[in-house]
């Protein structure tokens, strides 16, 4: 089977989070955070539809951004985004993280925002990036931890299942085994989820040095820029919760988690629950913190 990212996660869902994460005041300080400065030739690393990368090349410029991707829907759409809005500096690639296909040394840095920590080998995508980076250039692996059942938001998890609409203790029942059966079976294209603190094990070892730790976060809110309205932002969220349960439920290793009456009834309770939060938004929120570790290629 053709490998594809954007069969589990779209296009549209990655720009939208994103958009987000990127805000224009952040843009400055996250490419210090990257090791990033004018004049690089910078590598990035599992790029999705290009989310990241023009922010990189605006602020390496006149230095140049080759952002790599496995999934060639992405790297398309990243091409056409770019050709559209009229980026320059960015060159856009298929290739496998595991293999990168450039000679040793070519770049002077070497980026990734969540495209490390979904792999299956990390490690084999750190030594590429370390490989393919000059000795005294940057190496920069940023994950993210977010969501409501993150585990930085427990306790905001906990006062969100006192939610009273009709259904919501069968909502939150359903929920939490379609997250086990997810979490026990991996979606078989990157999974599992490695924690920052493995992957920062992993980079010391393969060679980055002077490692340090720099982290922003977000809050997906009522009053997010992203949405024009609160009922703006209730309504995307939950297209994006019918939009996972369709995916998950089509597709043949996952559908069989809940009959096909079960199945109805989660589709038909997440609806009523977005009806509820028109009125009752309380706790409908999600919040999220990206964590970049960086160093330098110390080979
Ligand atoms: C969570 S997405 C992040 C995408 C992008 N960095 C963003 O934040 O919008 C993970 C990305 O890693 C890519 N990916 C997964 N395995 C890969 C591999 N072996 N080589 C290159 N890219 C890979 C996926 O196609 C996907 O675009």
């Amino acid at each position: 089977m053709e490998f594809s990212w954007s069969a589990i996660q779209s296009i549209q869902s990655l720009e939208t989070s994103r958009a987000g994460r990127f805000q224009p005041e952040w843009r400055p300080i996250l490419l210090g955070y990257f090791g990033l400065t004018p004049g690089m030739r910078v590598l990035e690393v599992g790029c999705g539809p290009g989310t990241l990368a023009p922010y990189l090349a605006a602020g390496v410029n006149p230095g140049t951004v080759t952002a790599v991707d496995l999934d060639k829907e992405f790297i398309q759409y990243a091409e056409d985004k770019a050709h559209r809005e009229g980026h320059t500096g960015i060159r856009y690639l298929v290739a496998n993280a595991y293999h990168l296909p450039f000679a040793d040394g070519l770049f002077d840095a070497a980026v990734s925002y969540t495209g490390i920590g979904i792999l299956q080998q990390p490690r084999q995508a750190i030594r590429e990036m370390v490989r393919v980076v000059r000795p005294g250039g940057s190496i920069a692996v940023a994950e993210a931890v977010t969501g409501q059942t993150g585990i930085l938001f427990k306790g905001v998890d906990a006062l969100g299942r006192q939610e009273s609409y009709p259904g919501a203790h069968q909502y939150w029942e359903l929920k939490d085994r379609l997250h086990h059966a997810l979490a026990q079976k991996p979606l078989g294209l990157g999974d599992p989820d490695w924690p920052p603190e493995a992957i920062w094990g992993l980079m010391a070892e393969e060679g980055v040095i002077n490692l340090r730790i720099n982290a922003w976060g977000y809050v997906d809110a009522d009053d997010d820029s992203r949405h024009p309205s609160r009922m703006a932002r209730i309504r995307d969220n939950g297209a994006r919760e019918l939009e996972l349960v369709r995916l998950v439920r089509s597709d043949p290793q996952w559908k069989n988690i809940f009959q096909v009456k079960e199945w109805d009834e989660l589709v038909r309770l997440i609806e009523a629950r977005q009806n509820w939060l028109v009125d009752h938004a309380a706790f409908d929120w999600e919040a999220g913190l990206s964590i970049v570790m960086a160093g330098t290629q110390g080979l």
